[in-house]
């Protein structure tokens, strides 16, 4: 289905260029507050991501209780193929939360597509992948684009009209409400436009220990991580938050079937964010993080809610994680 446009587009040079549609650090600054004063308090996972947020995410995704990426990435041998089938080469490639820069390679080498636009909000880590894919492969045209994925953002005109498939990996969307993981991918949908795919993963239900393992690894990574939230608003916003009065937490909520990422206040302390004054209680939790696991109906079910259908789907034998094949109705 997509040769055609990848015949049309062979003629043209690859290009590089970066769109950037970050909201300015106002907005960030409206939304922590927001967040900070309502009970119980909550900051957002998206602040996670400066430069440092994004190197200890790469540094998460190696370590060997965190199952996730290299589950997903063992699917890739049986999927990619596949998936090539269906949609043929040289297309328009669109990944959300292009975090790693190990996934996409597997994709570009193995789905040739002649576009990819990487969409991220932790710029100078999207714009150091981009550059670094746009000089190992040359007749690859890499537009990234900075943006907060959760609100609308447009792609550029320049890529009108081509068939599009969409890469979710690593299961953020499990980062989202059910309900607000239904409305991000209806607006996924009609960016890809009907008969657009989306190939995105999945973590599934599976044991407590396992699960809490992966949010609570032996080396600390993952509490540095979730520390780093607040390195990361004191840099960014000038807010006075002392990391070392919070140490990391996360539990496994099997009713709602998610693990939840806290931080936890050690004592009682005040801190300064933007000439307000916010107190913080010894034992108190600050919501940074949810990490939705889901069933294979149960996730079919939210994609059908969210304007997909489910073409096809791989699985490991123990069932940890998914990756489906989804079409845009
Ligand atoms: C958990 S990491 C996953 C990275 C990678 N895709 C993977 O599968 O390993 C989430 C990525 O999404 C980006 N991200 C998080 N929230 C975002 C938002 N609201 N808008 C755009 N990018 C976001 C982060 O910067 C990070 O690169």
């Amino acid at each position: 289905m997509m040769m055609p446009r990848a015949v049309r587009q062979a003629s043209q040079p690859a290009e590089y260029r970066l769109f950037d549609q970050l909201p300015p650090p106002s907005a960030m600054l409206d939304e922590v507050i927001a967040g900070l004063t309502q009970q119980p308090k909550r900051i957002a996972p998206k602040f996670f991501y400066d430069e440092r947020g994004s190197r200890l995410f790469e540094a998460i995704t190696g370590l060997p209780e965190y199952y996730l990426t290299r589950t997903e990435m063992g699917l890739f041998d049986a999927c990619l193929p596949e998936v090539h089938d269906r949609i043929g080469g040289g297309g328009c490639l669109v990944e959300y939360g292009a975090g790693s820069s190990v996934k996409i390679r597997r994709l570009l080498e193995e789905l040739q597509p002649r576009t990819y636009l990487p969409v991220d909000i932790s710029r100078r880590h999207l714009e150091q992948s981009a550059q670094a894919l746009h000089a190992d492969y040359p007749h690859l045209s890499v537009y990234p684009i900075c943006a907060d994925m959760t609100a609308p953002f447009e792609l550029p005109a320049v890529v009108a009209g081509l068939d599009k498939l969409g890469f979710y990996p690593g299961s953020s969307i499990g980062n989202f409400e059910p309900g607000d993981a239904q409305a991000f991918l209806r607006q996924v949908a009609t960016t890809l436009g009907a008969g657009g795919r989306l190939l995105i993963g999945v973590d599934r239900k599976k044991d407590v220990n396992v699960l809490e393992a992966a949010y609570n690894d032996s080396a600390g990574i993952t509490a540095e991580f979730n520390l780093n939230i607040l390195r990361h608003l004191n840099s960014a916003l000038a807010t006075e938050i002392d990391p070392a009065g919070f140490r990391h937490r996360a539990d496994y909520n099997e009713e709602s079937g998610c693990v939840q990422m806290f931080l936890e206040c050690v004592k009682d302390q005040s801190s300064r964010v933007d000439g307000r004054i916010i107190d913080f209680a010894e034992g108190e939790l600050v919501h940074t993080e949810n990490s939705y696991k889901y069933g294979h109906e149960q996730f079919a079910d939210l994609a059908a809610g969210g304007g997909f259908k489910v073409e096809a789907s791989w699985s490991d034998a123990d069932a940890y994680f998914t990756l489906f094949l989804l079409i845009a109705q």
